[in-house]
């Protein structure tokens, strides 16, 4: 699908569809008032006939008007005129693309007067994440049931500066989209070394990418990432992405670690057969983290950003990793392993110990699709926020706010570090059934050295069937890209570097 800038005469024409933004406060002025009229006013009696008012997230879709050579008109509810922001351009435009995209229309103009360049780019944003489909393996799939409209255009009033503006943001909505490819990628196709290759082709971005194998993890110590791979056929890597974008090449950076699970069968601790196809998506941190260097390099960033992931397969095997086997880490704790499909902390264990022992960051952030619990604890529209430190979460607080990754802060209660003492070891991996996901992110906090450090669980957000956010269709959501994105801008960029 193409998308364009153009100005706000451009016509979609006899086979296309126009869309215009109504606002709350008077939906016939405007453009929509000019509509009314080059219609004989069939854009006001089709309003007066139903319950339309201009409220976000209503549609009018007609079909045909009378009067003009446009084969549909859809006027999309943007809300108050005073609340027009970047994100209800995004979904306004998101909303029109979902309107038309399969009613046959080739070409979808949605006219937008009056906006700022940036808006109208906005707008653009929100087409690019709402079309987004995985459909890489539909071979048979019918043309009537692929999307008809192959062109976007955005009508606005200064549409060179659009364009401008669009440069940069298109690289983010290329992060995104990275991130759910690599999360709707099948676990046949993407296992840690495939993981690693796509990994490595970001250098054209200007990135530097380091891969470790098993060899160089064994020299390294990492017992606990190993043991979960070690049941695997497939070998178990290390990715290592370095940007370095700050003024002073030698400032610490910003560090993002992710679980990578490429596939998460449960190990010996095998899951339960239903639903087990969804862990293909259990590298969800680390696709995060791949889009987010992604996109910091993508806009030239001012700041220095390292991201480590940690990509395993785990699996059942005469190979594999035993309930009852105690693993040592990088860190030198050992962790009894009471269930192997508790995998991802130890994952994190070594990857988080690594990334601090070997680039001090001046902060550490682990995304993972750690537990069930934080599903159950907050549902699908909030990831879990855990931090040690007051102001880095707070930033990540007021990015989730800006960026709609919505994040959701939760406890680390050291009363509940009992849940997950050993009576081998030093630790743990399990603390059973109540508070799951906080005695998860208590287990990983071990593996933190004085690092100002937040951990975000994702399983709740990574994933979502059914979702009812324009911009972000069914499936993989590309969760924490602009999250992270966003934090990085607003408070460890330029002169704060
Ligand atoms: N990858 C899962 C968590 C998950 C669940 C992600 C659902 C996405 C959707 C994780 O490795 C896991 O299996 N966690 C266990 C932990 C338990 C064994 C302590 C869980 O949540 O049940
Ligand atoms: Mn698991
Ligand atoms: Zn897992």
């Amino acid at each position: 699908m193409k998308i364009e800038f153009t100005p706000l005469r451009d016509e979609p024409g006899a086979t296309g569809a126009l869309a215009l933004f109504a606002f709350e406060d008077g939906p016939l002025t405007g453009a929509i008032g000019d509509l009314d009229r080059a219609t004989s006013g069939m854009v006001g009696r089709a309003l007066a006939g139903g319950r339309f008012t201009g409220a976000k997230g209503q549609t009018l879709d007609l079909v045909a008007p009378h009067g003009v050579e446009i084969a549909r008109v859809v006027i999309v509810g943007v809300g108050k005129k005073a609340d027009f922001d970047e994100r209800a351009a995004e979904l306004g435009a998101a909303r029109a693309w979902q309107t038309v995209k399969a009613s046959g229309v080739k070409t979808l103009v949605i006219r937008i007067p009056g906006a700022s360049p940036a808006l109208v780019a906005h707008a653009a944003l929100g087409v690019r994440l709402g079309a987004y489909r995985f459909d890489r393996y539909r071979t048979t799939e019918k043309a009537e049931k692929k999307p008809s409209v192959t062109e976007v255009r955005i009508a606005g009033d200064k549409p060179a500066a659009a364009t401008k503006a669009w440069k940069t943001l298109s690289t983010l909505a290329d992060a995104i989209i990275l991130a759910r490819d690599l999360v709707s990628e099948p676990a046949n196709v993407l296992y840690p070394e495939e993981f690693a290759r796509r990994v490595k082709k970001l250098t054209s971005l200007g990135l530097e990418v380091e891969i470790l194998g098993v060899k160089e993890m064994r020299k390294l110590g990492m017992g606990a990432l190993l043991g979960v791979g070690q049941g695997s056929v497939r070998e178990s890597q290390l990715a290592i992405i370095q940007w370095r974008g700050a003024k002073n090449p030698a400032a610490s950076p910003v560090a993002f670690v992710g679980k990578g699970v490429c596939f998460d069968s449960g190990g010996i601790s095998i899951k339960p057969a239903e639903g087990m196809e969804e862990m293909i998506t259990d590298m969800g941190g680390a696709a995060a983290v791949t889009g987010a260097l992604a996109a910091l390099a993508g806009r030239k960033a001012k700041v220095n950003a390292v991201g480590i992931l940690g990509l395993v397969e785990n699996m059942p095997d005469g190979a594999a990793q035993r309930p009852g086997d105690v693993v040592t880490t990088m860190s030198g704790q050992t962790i009894e392993v009471i269930n192997t499909d508790a995998e991802g902390r130890l994952v994190l264990a070594d990857a988080v110990w690594y990334c601090q022992d070997r680039f001090h960051p001046r902060i550490m952030i682990d995304l993972a699709t750690l537990t069930g619990a934080i599903i159950i604890a907050l549902g699908k529209d909030l990831a879990g926020l855990f931090s040690n430190n007051e102001a880095l979460a707070e930033n990540l607080l007021t990015a989730s706010k800006a960026s709609h990754d919505h994040l959701w802060r939760m406890p680390l209660p050291p009363q509940y570090e009992k849940q997950i003492e050993s009576r081998v070891a030093d630790v743990k991996n399990t603390g059973g059934r109540q508070g799951g996901s906080i005695t998860a992110a208590l287990f990983i906090q071990k593996f933190v050295n004085g690092v100002p450090w937040a951990h975000l669980d994702i399983a709740s957000t990574a994933w979502k069937p059914g979702s009812t956010v324009p911009t972000i269709p069914n499936g993989a959501t590309g969760f924490g890209v602009r999250l992270l994105d966003r934090l990085v801008a607003d408070h460890y960029e330029g002169k704060s570097a």
